[in-house]
């Protein structure tokens, strides 16, 4: 028994090692956690459960049979965040190079079977050279059981994936099929083809930073939703964010009951709206003044700014916020800022998280670039992603609600359970000068007529009440008693049931 037991501690020690002191040594040298370490401050101390430690590879190509490191470049298991249960894997980039082998994969999958099976979150920590190179086909084969599970996953459990070194070549596509990428800046970087492979067929030059950092991915591609300063950082993000999300589709988010009372009122919202409709004022102060204690998670902040994404609670319950934002673009839909609300309304609604939506949106963006683009088809997305989510949804129209963009945010029409409007909310086809210039364009040579005509308009329609005498709008509140009414609204919606019609899926314009 004893030699077992020193045997089972000696294999133990081997494993815990990875790929050596130097190794180790190089990783810390780049800034960069090691596998384990990573895990140690991703979890609950003392929380995790290793799996398949003495797991090694089965190939002999390339004097690989000499070579053998049990765990084969991954750390596999469960544990707790906050006390609820996540699956982890954690590659480690001191075995060779974190890459991807079979008996690797076949790791991965494994947590990722039991992590629907049992409805846990499932975060993965990237770090990997890609493919075994030494295995060949066996190593890819292992990538499409990933991806394969990626996808059966997918609005099962919540997938985070964290980005934490190399991830490249069709690696990347795991991670692409997760709902949520974080990445480390400076140290981590995601492409399918990198800077030398870029270089030989465009002739580009460009630095791996440049082509896939972390930067990169959040201000330019969209492909990554947040950047960190370092791997300490990251880690404790993910813990914040996995705490808003439910552990599954079958199971309600954690409530974090604090103390801000859900009857708090704001007076300076009154004169949030600044009295000029051109002039813009910031949607995330609105945001911040709404939800408990002024905690918002912003998802995306660096992209598409012209529209917020994010999490907050209200009365403890986690809610998915979705706001125009005047500041840029003056609030305008475009192609990147439906692409990326309409992501997000759907994962809401995988997860049955409610949708509080603030509007104040002046259409969508004109222009060739947007038409050439696709906004049609792009613009298309978020509103077939709000009409087709069944969980509860909030809207309250703080100002511009024009043309199509009313519609599409969240509106009555497309079932939305509460619709407010802030009195100074104007809801219409389009804006006053607009408006006028097309209807009185014979006009046009005379400025004071337009003028008069533009005025006229503006007291006709610049005003929630045409929209609330139709029932569109179900009140016009004060903004003080903004998050009171929200709450309430919330409060009511609780247990609403509404199902669509049986389908195989649908066919979202992608
Ligand atoms: C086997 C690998 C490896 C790989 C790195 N290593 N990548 N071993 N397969 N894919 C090993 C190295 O041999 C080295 O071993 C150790 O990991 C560290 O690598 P270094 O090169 O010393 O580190 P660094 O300078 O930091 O460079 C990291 C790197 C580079 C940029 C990732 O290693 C690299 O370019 N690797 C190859 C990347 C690649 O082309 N992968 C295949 C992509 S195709 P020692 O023993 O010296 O420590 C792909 C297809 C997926 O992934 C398809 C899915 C559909």
């Amino acid at each position: 028994m004893y030699e077992i037991v020193k045997q089972l501690e000696e294999m133990r020690a081997g494993a815990r090692a990875g790929g050596g002191a130097k190794r180790v040594e190089a990783q810390h040298a780049k800034g960069k956690l090691t596998a384990r370490e990573r895990i140690e401050v991703l979890l609950d101390e003392g929380s995790f459960e290793e799996w398949d430690m003495f797991v090694e590879h089965r190939c002999s190509d390339f004097a690989m049979a000499d070579q053998r490191i049990p765990g084969d470049g991954v750390v596999t298991g469960h544990g707790t965040v906050n006390g609820r249960t996540v699956f982890v894997f954690s590659q480690d980039f001191t075995v060779f190079g974190g890459s991807l082998s079979e008996p690797h994969a076949e790791k991965i999958c494994k947590i990722m079977d039991k992590a629907i099976q049992v409805g846990a979150p499932v975060i993965g920590l990237n770090d990997s050279g890609g493919a075994r190179i030494q295995e060949g086909v066996a190593s890819l084969a292992g990538y499409a059981e990933v991806f394969q599970r990626n996808v059966m996953a997918s609005g099962v459990v919540p997938q985070i994936s964290l980005i934490m070194g190399p991830c490249a070549g069709g690696a990347v596509y795991s991670p692409a099929m997760t709902d949520y990428i974080f990445m480390v800046k400076d140290s981590s970087y995601m492409f399918v083809t990198g800077p030398d492979v870029v270089k030989t067929v465009t002739h580009e030059t460009v630095t791996h930073e440049e082509l896939g950092g972390a930067l990169t991915h959040t201000s330019k591609s969209g492909v990554a939703d947040l950047a960190f300063e370092n791997d300490v950082e990251a880690l404790l993000e993910v813990r914040r964010f996995v705490d808003f999300l439910p552990s599954s589709n079958r199971a309600p988010a954690p409530v974090r009951a604090g103390e801000d009372p859900a009857e708090r009122e704001e007076i300076s919202l009154d004169t949030l709206i600044p009295s000029d409709p051109a002039q813009p004022y910031d949607m995330k102060e609105l945001i911040g003044k709404v939800v408990d204690e002024g905690e918002f998670f912003e998802v995306q902040p660096a992209y598409a700014g012209n529209i917020i994404t994010g999490y907050g609670r209200m009365e403890g319950h986690t809610v998915g916020f979705v706001a125009n934002q005047p500041m840029v673009l003056a609030g305008c839909l475009d192609i990147a800022s439906s692409i990326k609300a309409a992501r997000f309304v759907r994962f809401c609604d995988c997860f049955n998280i409610p949708i509080v939506t603030f509007v104040d949106v002046p259409g969508f963006l004109p222009g060739t670039a947007q038409e050439y683009g696709g906004i049609i088809k792009h613009g298309a997305k978020l509103l077939f992603a709000y009409a087709e989510a069944t969980v509860p949804k909030v809207t309250v129209i703080t100002r511009k609600a024009y043309g199509g963009a009313y519609d599409v945010m969240s509106s009555k029409h497309i079932r939305g359970d509460v619709n407010y409007a802030w009195p100074t909310a104007e809801i219409a086809v389009m804006g006053p000068k607009g408006a006028v210039e097309i209807i009185f364009r014979k006009d046009l040579g005379d400025p004071a007529k337009i003028e008069a005509r533009t005025e006229e308009y503006r007291e006709t329609f610049a005003n929630p009440f045409i929209a609330a005498s139709r029932g569109f709008i179900d009140d016009v509140i004060m903004p003080r008693r903004t998050r009171w009414r929200i709450c309430h609204s919330l409060r009511m919606l609780r247990d609403k049931k509404l199902e669509n019609p049986w389908k195989k899926h649908d066919n979202l314009p992608l």
